[in-house]
């Protein structure tokens, strides 16, 4: 299959349509918690984050679908924005019925250049679930919350999955279809740049609107119990494997993965030449 032809742009759009999953978020199998899993969860400092970049994904990718001109791309984005914006629903859903404290923020409105806005949160998207699937998969083997709830955030988890899949395809097609085919992995170091840079800058004003304060000391042991940057990463890389392997037919973010795999490879080689082979994720908790 050639990147850019026909038959990848059918091929990316029809399996992201044909996979997408009709449910309500209220109707889900939220589990009842008890007062320790409450406070648990109270204590995350991300909630308010995630909510708002959920309810700002739907607004950007929404007003992306309108101008798209090619019928069938334009039906697959509009669906992913209504999965976005589900993604919001589902987030309100669950800091209703846990009674979560958040800050009801205002959306800041649109402005610019909308395939701008759309490839940076796509960008942003491919990192953002690279190292989601490893925190992710350290939280629910350390039995940090409920499985049942880890059963509802999977199924958010795998939407997510499909999104940065459909959106690595559409990206070498689009690039394919005006020539730019071979600038397409400098085109992503420089989106990848501008993500890093926000993710850097997401983090640093949690930091300071928390203090360090809510995720208390007792929490964040249990999720960080055996944690190592080197077990974290381990879990990023097995788990973008296990999970970009449902979609052997497309293109599939690449980068990350290579630069994660290198960076492993560096340290197994310092480990072994030091005579410490670090125990392999999942061996643990
Ligand atoms: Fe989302
Ligand atoms: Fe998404």
């Amino acid at each position: 299959m050639r990147i850019g032809s026909e038959a990848h742009k059918q091929r990316f759009c029809r399996q992201f349509i044909a996979s997408h999953q009709v449910f309500d978020p209220r109707t889900l199998p939220w589990p009842e918690l008890d007062e320790a899993s409450l406070e648990r969860m109270r204590t995350v400092p991300f909630w308010n984050e995630v909510l708002h970049t959920e309810r700002r994904a739907g607004a950007i990718v929404g007003a992306f679908a309108a101008t798209v001109d090619d019928p069938l791309v334009r039906e697959a984005v509009e669906l992913q924005g209504v999965e976005e914006a589900r993604h919001a629903a589902l987030i309100d859903e669950m800091i209703r019925r846990y009674g979560l404290p958040v800050e009801e923020q205002q959306p800041a409105p649109l402005a610019g250049d909308t395939y701008r806005a759309f490839a940076d949160f796509g960008y942003g998207e491919c990192l953002d679930s690279f190292l989601g699937f490893g925190a992710f998969q350290i939280a629910r083997q350390a039995r940090f919350l409920p499985e049942p709830l880890f059963v509802i955030f999977d199924r958010l988890m795998a939407e997510e999955v499909r999104h940065i899949v459909f959106f690595v395809n559409w990206m070498a097609w689009w690039q394919a279809r005006r020539g730019r085919a071979p600038l397409r992995h400098l085109v992503a170091l420089y989106y990848y740049g501008r993500a890093v840079a926000r993710l850097v800058g997401t983090v640093r004003r949690g930091r300071r609107q928390n203090d360090g304060k809510d995720f208390s000391a007792t929490q964040a042991s249990v999720f960080l119990e055996g944690f190592t940057p080197r077990r974290f990463l381990e879990a990023c890389h097995a788990e973008n494997g296990r999970r970009m392997a449902a979609f052997p037919d497309l293109l599939r973010p690449s980068l990350l993965p290579a630069l994660a795999g290198v960076t492993l490879s560096c340290l197994r080689l310092v480990s072994r030449r030091a005579g410490t082979s670090g125990p392999a994720f999942g061996a643990g908790a």
